[in-house]
């Protein structure tokens, strides 16, 4: 297929990062623009009913366009709208909440809350990785991955969603293994060594986890890395080595090995100390979680006798803040790293009504510990994919009155939105709130409720 360059008014974004245009009717995503522009773009690929396009060039700027302070704005796969205006960015997340549910929920005429936006626009990250990756001249980068591109990592100079002594960390680091020449994983032949630096930074207590993730073996020069690092950078409390010899280019160590300090970090939410290791769950954006937490609680107003499940509950941070308010909580969760750490934070925070169940959600939905007795409330914030239909199907028929959904996924949100709904449940209420400026994400929080006739509580 010849490549056609052709002049796009742009209309729309849509949520890969990507804008929308027309083309003869027909619908073209740009990797660039924002809506109002006029730009010149490159036809690369035509599908029957749609076509992808390369910006080329911006011809006529749109008013939503700001300067974004990123060196890396251009090709960096993190932001994607730090040259948008927030006001703006809030308004295109609404509005995809919005079409969501219209879309792919099929409901109509439902009242969505206005998007809560955040508090911080930038380092509001508590958790980045890096990845290595080998050049083609034999040297390596480490960094963030360019739009797109699983084998392309450019070397980071600055983020500006983490803290800057993270920066100055990775600029270490890279400096280091450069420095003592240790081989850099690749990830086309799965040979060499260094494979990530992971930083978790807490944002009330400034404590800092580097994380350095590996192919299997010991870590070469791990006595100079530890001392180097904790005299440069004192804010470093611990040092972890996690070892991966997975082709799955995660940053998820199969052994770990504490190499200095406890193995974790400490972050504070309101007046709770929450525990966090290398590889458990902890919402990234700090300050904004307290926001999205308060949410969640004026959704679901809890009551003392109210009896509530926190199903995918990562360390355990709903149901312990939500315990101060029922009678009982249990939480349930996949890792057990993070059940780990969830029920040390019960003790850490003196909790002791909540329990913690370790396994998947929807054989938990069928164990006694699920059936005997009836919850009044659950609370459930899956990953991306939203619920699993066993753990739906199991979950209505828990049949509890008040279901609180977080999610961070609008489009499978909708889809088993409409599952409840079609059950028998009403969506009274769905609230949006911004955990990540600059980029495509949005968590939202809802409430389902059935009536007391129809649930068994
Ligand atoms: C979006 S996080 C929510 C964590 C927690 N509610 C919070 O606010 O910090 C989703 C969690 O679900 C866990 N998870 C994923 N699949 C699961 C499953 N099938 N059963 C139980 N937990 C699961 C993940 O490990 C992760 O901790």
């Amino acid at each position: 297929m010849s490549e056609k360059v052709v002049d796009l008014k742009i209309e729309d974004l849509a949520f890969d990062g990507k804008s929308v245009a027309r083309l003869d009717g027909k619908v073209v995503f740009v990797n660039g623009g924002l809506p109002g522009e006029t730009v010149r773009a490159k036809i690369v690929r035509n599908k029957p009913r749609f076509s992808n396009a390369v910006l080329l060039e911006v011809i006529d700027k749109s008013d939503l366009r700001v300067p974004a302070p990123c060196p890396h704005v251009s090709y960096c796969g993190g932001c994607t709208w730090q040259d948008l205006d927030y006001n703006s960015q809030l308004r295109f997340k609404q509005k995809q909440v919005n079409d969501c549910l219209q879309r792919i929920g099929k409901f109509k005429d439902l009242q969505i809350d206005t998007i809560i936006g955040a508090v911080e626009l930038f380092h509001y990250r508590n958790k980045m990785e890096f990845s290595f990756n080998v050049t083609e001249d034999g040297d390596f980068t480490v960094g963030l991955h360019k739009r797109g591109r699983f084998d392309e990592v450019f070397n980071l100079e600055k983020c500006y969603l983490q803290p800057h002594v993270a920066n100055e960390i990775v600029a270490y680091v890279r400096e280091f293994v450069h420095r003592h020449q240790i081989p850099v994983y690749d990830v086309r032949n799965h040979t060499g060594f260094m494979r990530f630096v992971m930083l978790r930074m807490a944002k009330r207590t400034g404590q800092v986890m580097v994380n350095i993730v590996t192919n299997m073996g010991d870590l070469p020069y791990q006595q100079e890395l530890i001392s180097e690092l904790t005299e440069k950078f004192p804010e470093i409390s611990t040092i972890v080595h996690n070892q991966n010899a997975q082709k799955s280019n995660i940053a998820v160590g199969e052994v770990e090995r504490v190499l200095y300090g406890t193995g974790f970090i400490e972050e504070k939410l309101f007046d709770y100390t929450f525990r966090i290791r290398a590889n458990s769950f902890f919402q990234t954006n700090s300050l904004q979680t307290e926001t999205l937490y308060r949410t969640a609680f004026d959704v679901l107003d809890p009551q003392r006798s109210d009896r509530a499940m926190d199903l995918y509950c990562g360390t355990g941070s709903i149901g312990l803040l939500l315990a101060r308010h029922v009678s009982e909580v249990i939480g349930v969760e996949l890792v057990p790293d993070a059940v780990q750490m969830a029920r040390e934070n019960a003790e850490l925070n003196n909790v002791t009504n909540i329990s913690f169940w370790e396994g998947d959600v929807k054989d938990f939905l069928r164990t006694e510990e699920a059936t005997a007795q009836p919850f009044s409330v659950v609370v459930v914030d899956p990953p991306r994919a939203g619920l699993h239909p066993k753990a739906l199907k199991r979950l209505l028929e828990i049949n509890s009155p008040k279901i609180v959904y977080i999610s961070c996924n609008p489009s499978t949100f909708a889809r088993d939105a409409a599952e409840l709904v079609t059950a028998g449940y009403r969506l009274e209420q769905v609230s949006p709130v911004d955990m990540f400026p600059h980029t495509m994400h949005i968590e939202l929080v809802s409430r389902f409720e059935r009536s007391p006739e129809n649930s068994d509580v």
